[in-house]
């Protein structure tokens, strides 16, 4: 008798590189979290190992909730002055660990809690992977007063933006601000790129994660977890 294995779910991929994610911390470390479904598995692993861990530096309101919630304390990232890991998932990651991320509308305090951490542990399932960023709409945190600027800038770049919205209304971020989604580029050279859109007026943070990239990828594929460094 033959039997055929049913393919995980992109749940089950995202629950086994949260899993994965643990070997990189170490009894005592002060935890940089990100945001999203994939960072919500890890910190389910997380609460399995809570004694181990000192505190965490979150990078959002939602993220603080639940460290809190399993008995994890939140500290301030000015109370830290290097955190030797920061976990997160991302939107896209190219080979280079080079990430498109702020499809939660957290990047802003994503790449503030990265730029603390001595090692950036990306963690997503394998429909993440690309060869070129772009394909996923670039979220972009903006002052609500330049986004129709900042859009005019995109579209002579060939990109279209849209005001992010929820409920109707324009979404507000956790820091006040509003989010641009950029459809239709493609962003062969990341650093230059964030770079160039970091000094539009206006410009909060941009999704880009080239200078402050993953230093290590787990991939979660149907063959188990794939480290990429
Ligand atoms: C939030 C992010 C997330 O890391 C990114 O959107 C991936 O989310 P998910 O794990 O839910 O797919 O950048 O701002």
């Amino acid at each position: 008798m033959t039997t055929t294995s049913s393919p995980l779910t992109q749940d089950e991929l995202k629950a086994m590189v949260g899993q994965a994610a643990l070997r990189y911390i170490a009894p005592g470390d002060i935890v940089g979290v990100g945001t999203g479904s994939t960072v919500n598995k890890f910190i389910d692993a997380l609460a399995t190992i809570k004694d181990q861990v000192r505190a965490a530096v979150s990078s959002s309101e939602a993220s603080t909730a639940r460290l809190q919630a399993i008995g994890i304390p939140v500290l301030d990232a000015n109370a830290v002055e290097q955190l030797s890991v920061y976990v997160d998932g991302a939107d896209e990651i190219d080979g280079h660990g080079y990430m498109i991320k702020g499809g939660g509308a957290a990047l802003t305090r994503e790449k503030i809690v990265a730029a603390l951490a001595q090692r950036f542990v990306c963690i997503a399932d394998e429909s993440k992977r690309v060869a070129t960023l772009g394909q996923f709409p670039l979220p972009v945190e903006v002052i609500p007063m330049a986004a129709q600027q900042i859009a005019r800038r995109f579209a002579a770049l060939g990109g279209q933006a849209t005001l992010r919205l929820k409920d109707g209304q324009p979404l507000v971020t956790d820091n006040g601000q509003h989010i641009l989604d950029v459809h239709g580029l493609r962003i062969t050279d990341p650093l230059a790129f964030e770079s160039a859109v970091n000094q539009w007026p206006g410009v909060v943070t941009v999704g880009v994660f080239a200078h402050q990239k993953a230093s290590v990828c787990l991939l979660g594929t149907a063959s188990g977890v794939e480290t990429l460094t």
